[in-house]
């Protein structure tokens, strides 16, 4: 699938697994009796891991989904952000993760966390699969990581390059021939 774009694979599809039940099992035991967490999945790229992530979470959660779009280039983020898919619900007063599947500059968690605490949920983590080293130049409190990863632009398992590539099961980096040839 997708000859020759893939330069390498940086997280094998069972590196993913692994690391999606050590970090449900992380979250399982700073929440004891919280009830019903929530879980803010923000699309499309967090949408693989929240599925996984859910199943392999030991407790009953429930499951949102949000879609931000950040202004700016394809490739890097403005933190201007657009909702272009609210939650369908009041959070007031519930145990709410998001889940994300990368920070890059941290610019848009950054927006979504004031958006999502001005809604006064009992409180507010993040999990992110991925995190890029830009992610330190905006100080995001994040509970929970993945992957530290170098910084090239990375498809799969969620992750696209122009809508592609998002069903790769594993993580990898993409060849620059693919953005630079103008297809
Ligand atoms: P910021 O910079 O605001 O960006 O933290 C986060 C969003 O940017 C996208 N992003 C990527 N998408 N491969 C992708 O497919 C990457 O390497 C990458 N880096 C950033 C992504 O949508 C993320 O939510
Ligand atoms: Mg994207």
């Amino acid at each position: 699938m997708y000859d020759g774009d893939i330069a390498s694979v940086l997280i094998s599809e069972q590196q993913i697994k692994d690391k999606v039940t050590e970090l449900a099992k992380q979250v399982e035991e700073d929440y004891p009796n919280s009830g019903d967490l929530l879980l803010v999945g923000v699309l499309k790229g967090a949408v693989m891991f929240m599925t996984d992530f859910a199943r392999a979470l030991p407790q009953p959660a429930q499951l949102e989904f949000m879609a931000v779009s950040s202004y700016g280039s394809s490739t890097s983020s403005s933190g201007v952000v657009r909702i272009l898919k609210d939650l369908d619900r009041d959070i007031a007063g519930k145990h709410v993760l998001i889940l994300e599947d990368i920070i890059d500059s941290g610019l848009t968690l950054s927006w979504l966390l004031k958006n999502l605490q001005a809604r006064n949920p009992a409180s507010l983590e993040v999990c992110t699969l991925l995190r890029k080293p830009d992610a330190v130049q905006v100080d995001v409190p994040v509970r929970y990581v993945g992957f530290d990863i170098p910084n090239e632009f990375v498809v799969g398992y969620g992750l696209d390059y122009a809508e592609r590539y998002r069903d790769l099961p594993y993580i990898g980096s993409l060849d620059p021939k693919v953005y630079t040839s103008g297809a």
